[in-house]
C-alpha cells in the first residue's frame, strides 16, 4: 500500500520528493524516507512516523542532490520502525531502492542472499531487491542489466525505483502495482531542460506537471537529466503516449479547509455535475467509448467491490433490479475465492475509486479468466482496473485524498444510476418510463447536495450524541447501503463502534445490542418507510434515542424520532445520496470533536494494494 516517488533533474530533489510524499501520504503514513545520489554517494534519511516528522528530521540533516527517491510506508512486512522504513540499501550503501507491493518469494531470496554473504538490516520483503542488484553488479553487470536481472528474480507485485551512486539516473519498473511518469519542461529551480518524476499516483507531482505517461506492467524506465527511455522486460524499446491529466494542482490542496475529508464532502456538487456532464443529453444516457447496443447481450450484472465502493455497488444493483435487470453484489475478496459459476451474458463490474484495490483486481481477473466480460467503474484514468477491463466508465470525481471515501461514493452511485438506465436501453430497447424524471433529478442533484451541506445540523447531533456506547444505522431498500456506509464512515474516522443493518433484520439479533446509550440513525430514504416506522418503535421501546435522516415529506418518521437530520426532497432513487451527505458530516464532526486524525485514521490507507 505504500507510496513511492522519484525525481530527476531539479537541483532541489529533496523538497520535490517531500512534496510528492505529502501528496501520497493517503497511501500510508507509518514511516517515510528519501535517498539522493549526489556525486559523492547515496545518502538516505528515513524514520518511523509521518512525513511531517521526516520533514523535521531533514531540516536538521540537509542532503542535496538532483536525483532521488522517496517512500511513505504502510507496513506489511515488519512493524513501522526506522530500520523497516524505505529506502533500503545494499551491503555497501552504494544503491538505494523504494518499493510498493509485495515480493512473495522474499524468504527464499533472502536465504539465497544470506548464504552468499549479504547482511540484512530490516524485516521487509523489499530489502532483497538492493541485495539482488548488488549480487548481479558483483558479476560485472552494468547497473541496468543488474536491475533487470534482479527484477526477473522477483515474484509478486511491485513498483520499484532504484538509484546508484555511479549514475545520475533512476531505474524503475512495475508489475501489478501502479507507477506513473511525469515530465515537466519549465520547472523553476531546475538546471536541466526537463524535470522528471515517477510516482505511485499522479497527485505526487501534479504541482509540477500535468504531462503523464502511464507505464504498463513489465515496462522498465531509465530516467536521466538528459532524457528517458522505456523498454520492455527484454530491453526492446516501447512507445508510451504522453497524456495530459485533467486534474489540477488545486484539487490536491486542502485550501481553506482543516481536512481533505471536509473539502471533499463540500466538493460533491461539482463531482456529481462532472459525473453527469454530457452523459444525459436529450433524454438519452450516453457514455463515451460505449457505442449504442454495447450492453445488448447483457443478461445479468455482477458487481465486485470493497468497503465504500461495495456500498455504492449495493445501491447501483438495486437500481438495476428495479429496472428488471438481474444484479448481484459480491465482496471482491470473497468473489476472488468463491465466484459463482460463470454464465454467458454476465457482465462483471468492478467498482473501485482507485482502480488499484488488490481484492477487486483479483475478483475481476478471476471473472476474466472464466470468460466473463469485465467493466471498471473507477475514478483513476490509467489505473490497473481501467487498463485491464474490457470496458471502463470513469466517475470523474477528481482526486480524493482523504482516506475516508466521500465524494467518490456519490459519484459512483450517480454513475451507476446512469449505467442502469443505459444497460436497460440496450437490453430492452428503451429507457425506463421514469428515466426523464431521474435525468432531471440528476441535473438538480448538485444544488440539492449544496442545500444539504448548508442546512445541516450534523454538528449539533454529533455533539449531542458524542458520548454514546455505540451507534447503529438502519435503512431499507437503497437506504440500506446508506446505513452501511454511515456506519463505516463513523467507525473508520472516529474509532467509535458503529454498525449498519437492514432495518428488517434488527429483530433477528442486533436488537439485543440496543440500549438507552446506543443512538439509532434511521435512514428514511428507501422504499417502505412505513415499515421503517416499526423498526423505530422497536428501538424506541428499548430506550434508544432515534435520529431520523429524512426528507421533509417523511413526516411520520420524523415525528417518531427524537431528532432529525433533514434532507431536501428529491427523486426517490437519489434522495439516499443526500442522507449520505448528512451522515458524512455526522462522522466528520464526531471525529473532530474526539480530536481524531480525520484524514489519516489509524491502521488504514486509502489504496489497498495487498490482498
Ligand atoms: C472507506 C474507504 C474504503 C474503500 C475501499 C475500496 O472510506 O475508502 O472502504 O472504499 O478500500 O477502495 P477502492 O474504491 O479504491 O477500490
Amino acid at each position: 500500500m505504500c507510496g513511492i516517488t522519484a525525481t530527476v533533474g531539479a537541483d532541489d530533489a529533496v523538497s520535490r520528493l517531500l512534496t510528492g510524499l505529502e501528496n501520497l501520504e493517503y497511501r500510508g503514513y507509518d514511516s517515510a524516507g528519501v535517498a539522493v545520489a549526489n556525486g559523492s554517494g547515496v545518502e538516505v534519511v528515513k524514520r518511523e512516523g509521518q512525513v511531517e516528522e521526516l520533514v523535521d528530521l531533514l531540516s536538521s540533516t540537509s542532503i542535496d542532490g538532483s536525483v532521488g527517491l522517496g517512500h511513505t510506508r504502510w507496513s506489511t512486512h515488519g512493524p513501522p520502525t526506522n530500520a523497516n522504513a524505505h529506502p533500503h540499501t545494499d551491503c555497501r550503501g552504494e544503491l538505494a531502492v523504494v518499493h510498493n507491493g509485495i515480493i512473495e518469494n522474499h524468504a527464499e531470496l533472502r536465504e539465497r542472499l544470506r548464504a552468499a554473504g549479504h547482511t540484512f538490516t530490516s524485516d521487509t520483503d523489499t530489502e532483497v531487491v538492493p541485495h539482488l542488484v548488488e549480487e548481479y553488479l558483483a558479476t560485472g553487470a552494468g547497473i541496468e542489466t543488474a536491475f533487470r536481472r534482479a527484477v526477473a528474480d522477483l515474484s509478486g507485485s511491485y513498483a520499484i525505483a532504484l538509484i546508484h551512486e555511479d549514475e545520475d539516473a533512476v531505474y524503475a519498473t512495475r508489475q501489478g502495482s501502479p507507477l506513473v511518469f511525469g515530465l515537466a519542461d519549465d520547472t523553476p529551480g531546475s538546471s536541466s531542460d526537463e524535470t522528471y518524476y515517477l510516482a505511485s499516483d499522479v497527485p505526487a507531482f501534479l504541482e509540477f506537471t500535468d504531462s503523464v505517461v502511464y507505464l504498463e506492467d513489465g515496462d522498465v524506465v531509465r530516467v536521466a537529466p538528459d532524457g528517458y527511455d522505456i523498454t520492455d522486460r527484454e530491453g526492446a524499446p516501447v512507445e508510451r503516449p504522453v497524456e495530459t491529466v485533467e486534474w489540477s494542482s488545486d484539487d490536491v490542496e486542502k485550501g481553506a479547509f482543516d481536512h481533505y475529508m471536509r473539502k471533499e464532502i463540500d466538493e460533491q456538487p461539482t463531482a456529481i455535475a462532472q459525473a453527469v456532464r454530457g452523459r444525459a443529453a436529450d433524454g438519452r444516457v450516453a457514455f463515451e467509448s460505449l457505442p449504442d447496443g454495447a450492453f445488448a447481450d447483457v443478461e445479468r450484472v455482477q458487481f465486485v467491490a470493497c468497503g465504500t465502493s461495495y456500498h455504492a455497488a449495493l445501491y447501483g444493483a438495486q437500481l438495476l433490479r428495479e429496472r428488471g435487470i438481474s444484479a448481484r453484489v459480491f465482496l471482491a475478496s470473497e468473489y476472488a475465492i468463491t465466484a459463482p459459476p460463470a454464465d454467458d451474458g454476465t457482465l462483471l463490474v468492478g467498482v473501485t475509486q482507485s482502480g488499484e484495490t488488490a481484492d477487486t483486481l483479483a475478483a475481476l481477473r478471476r471473472g476474466r479468466s472464466e470468460g466473463l466480460r469485465t467493466m471498471a467503474v473507477t475514478n483513476v484514468v490509467g489505473s490497473t482496473a481501467a487498463r485491464e477491463c474490457d470496458d471502463v466508465v470513469f466517475i470523474r470525481a477528481g482526486p480524493e485524498i482523504g482516506v475516508a471515501a466521500t465524494k467518490t461514493f456519490s459519484s459512483q452511485v450517480v454513475t451507476l444510476a446512469l449505467l442502469a438506465e443505459r444497460i436497460l436501453r440496450d437490453v430492452a430497447g428503451s429507457h425506463s418510463e421514469t428515466a426523464p424524471e431521474l435525468l432531471d433529478a440528476l441535473s438538480d442533484l448538485p444544488s440539492a447536495v449544496s442545500a444539504t451541506l448548508t442546512d445541516s445540523s450534523a454538528e449539533a447531533i454529533a455533539d449531542r450524541y458524542g458520548d454514546s456506547d455505540a451507534y447503529f444505522f438502519i435503512g431499507r431498500g437503497t437506504a440500506h447501503p446508506v446505513a452501511l456506509e454511515g456506519a463505516l464512515k463513523l467507525k473508520e474516522i472516529s474509532y467509535e463502534h458503529a454498525e449498519g443493518f437492514p432495518a428488517g433484520e434488527l429483530k433477528h439479533g442486533p436488537l439485543a445490542l440496543v440500549t438507552a446509550n446506543t443512538p439509532v440513525f434511521a435512514v428514511a430514504t428507501g422504499a417502505h418507510t412505513e415499515k421503517l416506522l416499526g423498526s423505530i418503535e422497536e428501538v424506541s421501546a428499548r430506550g434508544a434515542p432515534v435520529i431520523a435522516v429524512a426528507p421533509r415529506s417523511e413526516r411520520a418518521v420524523a415525528e417518531a424520532a427524537d431528532d432529525v437530520l433533514w434532507v431536501p426532497d428529491s427523486h426517490p432513487e437519489l434522495v439516499g445520496l443526500l442522507a449520505n451527505v448528512q451522515l458524512q458530516l455526522l462522522s466528520y464532526h464526531t471525529a473532530t470533536l474526539l480530536d481524531r486524525p480525520v484524514d489519516k485514521p489509524r491502521n488504514l490507507a486509502k489504496s489497498v494494494t495487498v490482498e
